[in-house]
């Protein structure tokens, strides 16, 4: 593929997205890299400073369902490659406004498709366009087996859905037009700058300031965790050498039961913070599951180390005690995410559970 000199990448002010940024600026100063972002309650240029001022860095705010202002951003900035990360990412807030999904995650990268198609077409630009999923879209698995890339769709909560609708709209662009797109299918991360409203940062939160640690249902429900900065490093081998039209299945290998997790964060903790051990496990609380709640996620990421050569670098105790330093060390950051907005959510959520 030749180089993609400036490049849109949607969604970087993000828990995700800000790890790709921070990891194609420092490792690619001929790119310039654009940070499109509409700074919903997830987005924080907070979570940026150190590239925030690099001469191949620059942010746009601005929001994916604005057809003209993508349109002018392609063109303007002679755009050859997206990587398109924006999305309404939290399960329980779909189940609680699944419109906003609709709008974000459907409409918004059929927006950012259409425009990129009409201007590269116009302009005669390769271009790639690179979506990044969730393994969500295959549904939940029971005790065995592990999702590949023939697993068919099969999504149950508003976000999955409307994630894999995205996905369908994007391997649309590829059989009809040609389009060049690529899209990878992740497991659930976990690191720094996680939104405190996912298990991992909740969890760290809580323990931290002794609040109850609510576990849904009865905790059996199992997810394969993987270091965000792997993440990062398994998008940046798909952009440079996926083949067009095809998708990567990317995870950690790394299945824990949630009740397990929460107790070892539990563990964790109790030693970083100079607690009796046991101190933190007796805030756990098992509550009101979560409507539709997936039992099982795992993946089988062999296509992406076979073709690509990529695999998870991170161990888990390693990048869980990173996560809690990081966690610990800026309550700044914490205490500016959990503001009023946040703690209305956490109450709708959890009061009544
Ligand atoms: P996040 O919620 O932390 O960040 C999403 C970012 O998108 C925020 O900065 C937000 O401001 C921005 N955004 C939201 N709506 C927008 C809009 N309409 N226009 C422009 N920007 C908008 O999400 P994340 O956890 O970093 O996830 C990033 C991507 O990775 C998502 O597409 C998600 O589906 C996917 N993914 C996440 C995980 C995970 O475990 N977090 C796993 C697999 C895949
Ligand atoms: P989450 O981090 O929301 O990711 P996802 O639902 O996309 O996998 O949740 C991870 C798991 O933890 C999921 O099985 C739901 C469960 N969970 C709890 O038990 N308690 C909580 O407070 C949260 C947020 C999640």
């Amino acid at each position: 593929m030749a180089s993609n000199p400036n490049i849109l990448i949607t969604g970087g002010a993000g828990f995700i997205g800000s790890h790709v940024i921070r990891r194609m600026v420092n490792r690619y100063p001929d790119y310039h890299i654009i940070n499109l972002d509409a700074l919903t309650y997830a987005g924080n240029l907070n979570n940026l400073l150190d590239v925030q001022d690099a001469d191949n860095y620059e942010f746009v705010k601005g929001d994916i369902t604005d057809h003209d202002l993508v349109a002018q951003l392609v063109s303007e900035k002679k755009i050859t490659g997206i990587i398109h990360l924006a999305a309404e990412s939290h399960v329980d807030r779909s189940i609680e406004d699944p419109m906003a999904f609709v709008k974000t995650n459907v409409l918004g990268t059929g927006n950012l498709l259409d425009a990129a198609r009409k201007v590269w077409k116009q302009n005669g630009v390769e271009g790639r366009f690179y979506h990044i999923s969730t393994d969500e879209v295959y549904g939940e698995l029971g005790p065995t087996g592990y999702f590949t890339e023939e697993t068919p769709y099969a999504p149950r909560s508003p976000y999955s859905a409307s994630k894999a609708a995205s996905d369908h709209l994007v391997r649309a662009y590829f059989s009809t037009f040609g389009f060049p797109i690529v899209i990878s299918n992740c497991s659930n991360n976990y690191g720094p700058n996680q939104f405190p409203e996912k298990l991992i940062p909740l969890m760290i939160h809580n323990i931290q300031h002794q609040k109850e640690l609510p576990v849904y249902g009865d905790g059996s429900n199992i997810r394969d965790w993987l270091y965000v900065e792997d993440h990062a490093e398994a998008i940046d081998v798909i952009y440079h050498r996926g083949k067009a039209g095809e998708t990567y299945n990317i995870g950690g290998g790394n299945e824990w039961k949630n009740i397990d997790l929460v107790r070892t964060l539990c563990k964790l903790m109790d030693d970083k913070m100079g607690r009796l051990l046991g101190t933190s496990e007796e805030l756990i609380r098992f509550v009101k599951d979560r409507q539709g709640h997936d039992h099982r996620y795992a993946i089988d990421f062999s296509k992406l180390t076979r073709e690509l050569g990529w695999t998870p670098a991170t161990d888990f105790t390693t990048g869980l005690s990173k996560t809690i330093d990081w966690y610990l060390e800026n309550q700044e950051w914490i205490n500016q995410v959990t503001d009023g907005s946040y703690q209305q959510f956490y109450t709708r959520q959890y009061h009544e559970r």
